[in-house]
């Protein structure tokens, strides 16, 4: 079945969609995304997700309705079959006619995508701890990802999917997650700061850890941390809450049945997916 799609408000078959190669997203990754998730039909925290996107949009001075994405990214949803999965959508500064840096008055240049996913079942993660090599604002959802993509395949080529950065010793998140571990029965997460991204589940686990009242801190962590953790997870939209079978370049004492993420887990599921 062909994929829907987007396109500045027209929904289409994503083998109709034309986009110019003057477009400021494909020349200078001049765009910011989010990608949300739905299921039976109804979208996870989309007005947290579109909070998220206003803030990526002011932070990086792209002109664009709000309400306009709210309305496509809807519309996509409408318009497909899918009961489960997510939609990916990216609004760009716009189309100029010649390449420059500094950017032309123009539209903002919207596109999304709609596709089916499960979220259940997912296979506990294979992960290689890397430099952390991104600009200096990865608390804006950019589509300027080179930083992460040229780690994520060098731990794709070692059987990893997943990595895990760190900025001079100082633990930041995953290539496209956020990272909790567990030491001494109390969850621990790296706070954030401009070298994350606030991710959305990273803010519900910690909405339910916090309900359950169970031991946790926010702080600064090395990689001795990680060494000294019995469980480590990643979360992510796409992932929910997922546990790390391996580090594959640092010796751990990781327990992959682990009662915090088990609890966590049911209790992300039954608020999220039931
Ligand atoms: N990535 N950190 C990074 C670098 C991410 O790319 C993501 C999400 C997260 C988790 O954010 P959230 O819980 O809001 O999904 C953290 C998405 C899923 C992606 O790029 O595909």
């Amino acid at each position: 079945m062909p994929k829907l799609a987007s396109y500045n408000g027209k929904v289409d078959s994503i083998e109709n969609i034309k986009v110019s190669p003057m477009s400021r997203a494909f020349l200078f990754s001049d765009s910011v995304y989010e990608v949300i998730s739905f299921y039976k039909k109804k979208f996870i925290d989309f007005e947290t997700h579109l909070d998220r996107l206003k803030h990526s949009l002011n932070e990086t001075k792209i002109s664009c309705s709000i309400e306009d994405c709210k309305t496509e990214i809807v519309k996509l949803l409408n318009e497909s079959k899918f009961e489960d999965g997510y939609i990916y959508y990216q609004v760009s500064r716009g189309v100029d006619s010649i390449r420059s840096h500094f950017a032309e008055e123009s539209d903002c240049e919207r596109f999304g995508f709609i596709e089916e996913f499960s979220f259940f079942n997912q296979s506990p993660l294979k992960v290689m701890l890397v430099d952390d090599i991104r600009w200096q604002r990865c608390d804006i959802k950019s589509t300027s990802l080179l930083g992460n993509v040229l780690q994520m395949n060098d731990a794709k080529s070692v059987g990893c999917n997943e990595i895990l950065m760190h900025k001079n010793g100082e633990l930041t998140e995953g290539g496209a997650s956020n990272i909790f571990f567990v030491k001494n029965k109390t969850i621990f997460t790296p706070e954030l700061s401009p070298n994350i991204l606030p991710g959305i589940t990273r803010h519900q686990v910690i909405k339910i850890i916090k309900d359950k009242k169970l031991n946790f801190e926010e702080g600064s962590y090395g990689i001795d941390d990680l060494k000294e953790a019995s469980s480590i997870w990643f979360t992510s939209t796409t992932k929910g809450i997922l546990g790390v079978e391996e580090i594959v370049n640092l010796e751990t004492k990781i327990n992959t049945e682990c009662e915090l993420l088990e609890i966590c887990k049911n209790a992300f599921v039954k608020r999220y997916f039931s």
